[in-house]
């Protein structure tokens, strides 16, 4: 991976946390600074101890130089203010919950709690540990509140049973940070004392009645298959959040997803497209903005068989019906005061097919993302939007967590609410 020179100016906070008394913050430096003796030495602490060189690719060094000890009295909030990112690796089942939880008790949470820039954190642990709904809440409410995590992979673990809990790799965690430190945006600091939610769009919606859909919705095949999507929810649920972050009444209508739904949010569980039709039409007539996020099925099955299909040695055609475009349907009783969001995912010809569908389903705004981007798309942490208007204004905003790509969609649809031709 290719990485820019103001990477090395880039600071990160670095916290092994099997270790975490010995917490240290690193900084990066260059290659070319590397003392020849480490260049043959990779992975290895300098003569003092000080200096760690690590290599993540071929031709590709990242050069760890500790900042400071964070030990007592002031360190954690003078390492919280110096860091453009903040890692720790592995992160406990234990830990999570202190974190979510807001607790700061050494001095790993203590200067975790003192700092409001980004913060990555890499989950390992046990599979039942990590698959307990109460793990699942914290990681759900820590992603909401904008913390990028590196989930775990399947593997053999410490305690020697197989599962998903085992840490990312190394390598994998070391590219997520070079490619959120090689970013032509450097990530601002946020003040603690005003959230992003507060700063940009608290009060933006208050009193507005907003509908999100999310997730994907499942065609059912027979008793037991379905036809679906890989849709995870969680833009939809970020949007949620962020909505009730700027004051709205929200309503999430979801398709089913592994995530909570956020705080103070009335929740509708629907499973198939016609079910989701169903819910937002209930809900429209009196919205003010409707965001949907979901991945409705284009196709559903024309007949569900009462049995199980039986398996045979001839290819098995299925025969498959449009399903209703729910866009389509809300644009057919569209008041004047809705204001309405689509998003569209495309692998080809991202601006032209998203500003046909913006046409098509009367959208006032839509959300486009390739596929093809890396770190991107269903499933995928971040997002990397371009945001085009029905007044042809075309916003393309950079790869950045779906939390916060979140409130950038909703301080956009607080103007359009505002301008006279919506409401
Ligand atoms: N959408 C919808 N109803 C459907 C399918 C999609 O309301 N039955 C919405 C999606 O929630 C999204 C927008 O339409 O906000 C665009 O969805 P997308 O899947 O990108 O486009 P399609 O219209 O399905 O077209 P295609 O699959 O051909 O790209």
């Amino acid at each position: 991976m290719p990485l820019g020179r103001g990477v090395f100016r880039k600071k990160l906070v670095l916290v092994d946390h099997r270790r975490e008394t010995h917490a240290i913050a690193f900084q990066l430096i260059a290659p070319d600074q590397m003392p020849f003796s480490a260049q043959h030495n990779p992975g290895s602490l300098d003569d003092r101890g000080r200096q760690l060189y690590l290599k993540l690719d071929p031709g590709v060094w990242l050069v760890l130089r500790p900042y400071q000890q964070v030990q007592a009295g002031t360190a954690h909030i003078s390492a919280a203010e110096w860091a453009d990112l903040f890692v720790v690796a592995p992160v406990t089942a234990n830990l999570l919950g202190k974190v979510a939880a807001g607790i700061s008790d050494d001095a790993l949470t203590t200067t975790l709690c003192a700092y409001s820039g980004p913060v990555m954190l890499a989950p390992a642990m046990n599979s039942n540990m990590y698959l307990n709904p109460v793990t699942k809440k914290n990681l759900a409410f820590l992603r909401s509140i904008g913390y990028t995590i590196i989930d775990p992979e399947e593997g053999e673990m410490a305690c020697h049973t197989v599962g998903i809990g085992r840490m990312a790799e190394p390598e994998a965690i070391f590219s997520r940070i070079a490619a959120f430190l090689s970013e032509k945006k450097t990530p601002k600091r946020k003040s603690r004392a005003k959230p992003p939610a507060e700063t940009d769009t608290a009060f933006a919606l208050a009193g507005r009645k907003v509908i999100v859909t999310a997730g994907p919705c499942r065609e059912k095949l027979d008793p037991v298959r379905y036809i679906s999507n890989y849709s995870s929810g969680r833009m939809g649920y970020a949007l949620a959040a962020a909505a009730r972050g700027a004051g709205a009444d929200v309503t999430l209508i979801s398709g089913p997803t592994e995530l909570a739904p956020p705080d103070n949010v009335a929740f509708i569980a629907v499973e198939s497209t016609s079910d989701m039709l169903e819910a937002v039409m209930a809900h429209i007539d009196s919205a003010d903005a409707l965001l949907m996020a979901a991945a409705p099925a284009d196709y559903a099955p024309l007949n569900v068989a009462a049995e199980k299909i039986k398996k045979h040695d001839s290819a098995l055609h299925l025969e498959l019906a449009p399903t209703a475009d729910i866009l389509k349907q809300v644009a057919k009783r569209k008041h004047p005061g809705l204001a309405v969001v689509g998003f569209a995912l495309e692998t080809e010809n991202l601006i032209e097919n998203a500003t046909r569908k913006l046409k098509d389903k009367t959208l006032d705004m839509i959300v486009a993302n390739s596929a093809a981007q890396s770190g991107s798309g269903p499933g995928a942490l971040s997002n990397q939007a371009t945001i085009i208007s029905d007044s042809g204004q075309i916003t393309e905003l950079p790869l950045m967590p779906k939390r916060e790509l979140a409130d950038k969609i909703i301080t956009l649809l607080a103007e359009k609410i505002r301008q006279p031709q919506i409401k």
